[in-house]
C-alpha cells in the first residue's frame, strides 16, 4: 500500500497527494510531475515505472540531455486535479517575469528509493508552487493532516518553506488564514528547542511550535537527511510530529489546545495549497521536498505511524550531485571558455570581480596564479566542491546577487552555501558545467567577460538563453600555478 492507502484505510483520505520521487497510492500510473526544457521550451510528463513504483527518472533524463530542465507541474495524485504550479504574486513578488516565483531546477536533488535514482524538489530562495483553486482541501475550522519528506539540511531562516493549506489571494488575510508545516530555523515568530531546524505550523502572522507564540522547549531541532514533518489541525487540538524519514519512527512533539493568541480558535482557513513560500508569497526560504500529502480529516498517530513506516520502507537515500570530469580534492586547476571566439579564456579574478581572461602559458606568474583554483570539499555539502583562489589562499569563489565574487571564507552557512558548486557533464558535450549548489537552476557562467551563475533564459541579461549552453561549458585541466 501506499501512504494515501495507508490514510484512507484510517478514514482520513488524501485530497492531495504530490510527489516527484514515487506514486503515493498503490494502484496509481498517472503523471507524477511535468517538467519544461530550456533547449525548446517543451514540456513532458513523468511518470511512475510501474503501478504504485518510483518515477522514471530516466526518462527525465533522456529528455534533459545537454539543456536543462525544470519542473512546472507537481500533479496530484488524488484524483482531485490539485497540482501544483508556478506561484503567482501576492503580498509578496517573486523574481520572476509579473512577479511569478522560480521554478525548481529538475536534478537539484537527486535520491535513490530502494536503489532507484529519482529527483526530489530542491527550492532555492525566490521559488514556490501553488494552487489558490483547490478542491477537497480542509476551509475554516474543519479538520486536515499533512505530512512532507524534506531535506534536514536544506533550510533557512527566511519566511517560510511551507507546505499545506493557505490563503486563496497570496496575500496574508489574518491570523488562523493558513495551515501548514513549515521547516526551517526562522525565529520572527516561534521557535523550539536549541538553534533548529524546527518542524513548525504555520498558522498566518506566526510559525508555531506549541501552543506559547513564542518558544515551545518541546520541539526539538531536527536535521536528519531525510526528514518527515507532521501537522495536523481540527476544533481547538492540533498537533506537531516528526521523525527521520529513512528510519524509526514518529515522535509527537506536540498535541493541544490551539494557540493562546487571539484569532487562530477557530481557525479561518483558506483552503490553497502552497509549497516553498509563506501565505503571502514570501518567498525568501529554502529547502528540499520530495513528497508530501493533505488529508480530509484529523489522522490517527496510528495511522500517521503507518505512514511513516511506508516512508521508511521506501529507503530513501543520497545519490551523487556530480557528473563528468572528476575532480581531485587539493588539486590546482584551471577552467578555459569552450564559446567560440572565446577559447583562449580562463575563469580569473581581478580583485573581487571573478572574469574571463586570456591566459597562456607565457602569461605573467601573478595572472597565471589569478587563473589557477585549488579544489576544496564543498563548504556546504562535501558532495560537490568549492573553489579556493591560488594567489589569495582562505578566499573562495562565491556567488552574491548572482554574480561570482571572490570572497574571504567568513565561516557563515550562507557564505559556505553561496561558494558550493557541483560540476556535471557539460551542456554543451564539453567537459564540465558548473552548477550552483544553492540555486541549481544556475551554472557558471561567462557574459561580456565577467562571470555569473546564469539560468538558462532567466530574467536577468546575464541569463540570456543566446549562447547558454556554450558560455556554461567549461575544460578543466590542471592549473596554471
Ligand atoms: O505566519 C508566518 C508568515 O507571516 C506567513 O507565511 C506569511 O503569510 C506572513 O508573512
Ligand atoms: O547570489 C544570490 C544571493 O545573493 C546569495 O545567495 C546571497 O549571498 C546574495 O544576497
Amino acid at each position: 500500500a501506499g501512504p494515501c492507502d495507508i490514510y484512507a484505510s484510517g478514514n482520513t483520505p488524501c485530497i492531495a497527494a504530490h510527489s516527484t520521487t514515487r506514486a503515493l497510492y498503490n494502484a496509481y500510473t498517472g503523471a507524477l510531475y511535468q517538467v519544461k526544457r530550456g533547449s525548446d521550451g517543451t514540456t513532458t510528463d513523468i511518470s511512475p515505472l510501474s503501478a504504485g513504483g518510483i518515477a522514471n527518472a530516466a526518462a527525465q533524463d533522456k529528455f534533459c540531455s545537454n539543456t536543462t530542465c525544470l519542473i512546472t507541474i507537481i500533479y496530484d495524485q488524488s484524483g482531485r486535479g490539485n497540482h501544483l504550479k508556478q506561484a503567482p504574486p501576492g503580498g509578496f513578488k517573486g523574481p520572476e517575469a509579473n512577479g511569478y516565483d522560480n521554478l525548481a531546477s529538475a536534478i537539484g536533488a537527486p535520491v535513490t528509493l530502494n536503489g532507484k535514482k529519482a529527483y526530489g524538489v530542491f527550492m532555492s530562495p525566490g521559488t514556490g508552487y501553488s494552487n489558490n483553486a483547490a478542491s477537497g482541501t480542509a476551509t475554516g475550522d474543519e479538520a486536515e493532516g499533512m505530512y512532507a519528506v524534506l531535506d534536514g539540511t536544506h533550510y533557512n531562516g527566511a519566511c517560510c518553506f511551507d507546505y499545506g493549506n493557505a490563503e486563496i489571494s497570496s496575500t496574508d488575510t489574518g491570523n488562523g488564514h493558513m495551515e501548514a508545516i513549515y521547516y526551517g530555523d526562522n525565529t520572527a515568530w516561534g521557535s523550539g528547542a536549541g538553534s533548529g531546524p524546527w518542524i513548525m505550523a504555520d498558522l498566518e502572522n506566526g510559525l508555531f511550535s506549541g501552543s506559547s507564540p513564542a518558544n515551545n522547549a518541546g520541539d526539538p531541532s531536527i536535521s536528519h537527511r531525510f526528514v518527515n514533518a507532521v501537522v495536523k489541525g481540527g476544533p481547538n487540538k492540533w498537533a506537531i510530529r516528526g521523525g527521520n524519514a529513512a528510519s524509526g519512527s514518529l515522535s509527537t512533539y506536540y498535541s493541544g489546545a490551539r494557540p493562546s493568541v487571539s484569532g487562530y480558535n477557530p481557525m479561518s482557513k483558506e483552503g490553497a495549497i502552497i509549497l516553498g513560500i509563506g501565505g503571502d508569497n514570501s518567498n525568501g526560504a529554502q529547502g528540499t521536498f520530495y513528497e508530501g500529502v493533505m488529508t480530509s480529516g484529523y489522522p490517527t498517530d496510528a495511522t500517521e505511524n503507518s505512514v511513516q513506516a511506508n516512508i521508511v520502507a521506501a529507503k530513501y537515500a543520497t545519490a551523487p550531485l556530480t557528473s563528468g570530469t572528476a575532480l581531485t580534492v587539493g588539486s590546482s586547476i584551471s577552467l578555459r571558455a569552450t564559446t567560440s571566439g572565446y577559447t583562449t579564456r580562463y575563469i580569473a579574478h581581478t580583485g573581487a570581480t571573478i572574469n574571463n581572461q586570456v591566459v597562456s602559458s607565457s602569461s605573467t606568474t601573478a595572472l597565471k596564479r589569478q587563473a589557477s583554483w585549488t579544489v576544496r570539499a564543498g563548504l556546504a555539502n562535501s558532495d560537490c566542491f568549492s573553489f579556493e583562489s591560488v594567489d589569495t589562499p582562505g578566499s573562495f569563489i562565491r556567488h552574491a546577487d548572482f554574480a561570482l565574487v571572490l570572497a574571504a571564507n567568513d565561516g557563515t552557512k550562507l557564505l559556505h552555501e553561496d561558494a558550493t558548486f557541483c560540476p556535471q557533464t557539460g551542456l554543451n558535450g564539453e567537459t564540465s558545467s558548473i552548477r550552483s549548489w544553492s540555486y541549481p537552476t544556475r551554472y557558471f557562467r561567462h557574459y561580456e567577460n565577467v562571470l555569473y551563475i546564469a539560468s538558462n533564459g532567466g530574467v536577468h541579461t546575464f541569463d540570456s538563453a543566446t549562447s547558454f549552453n556554450s558560455d556554461v561549458s567549461w575544460v578543466i585541466s590542471k592549473g596554471f600555478a
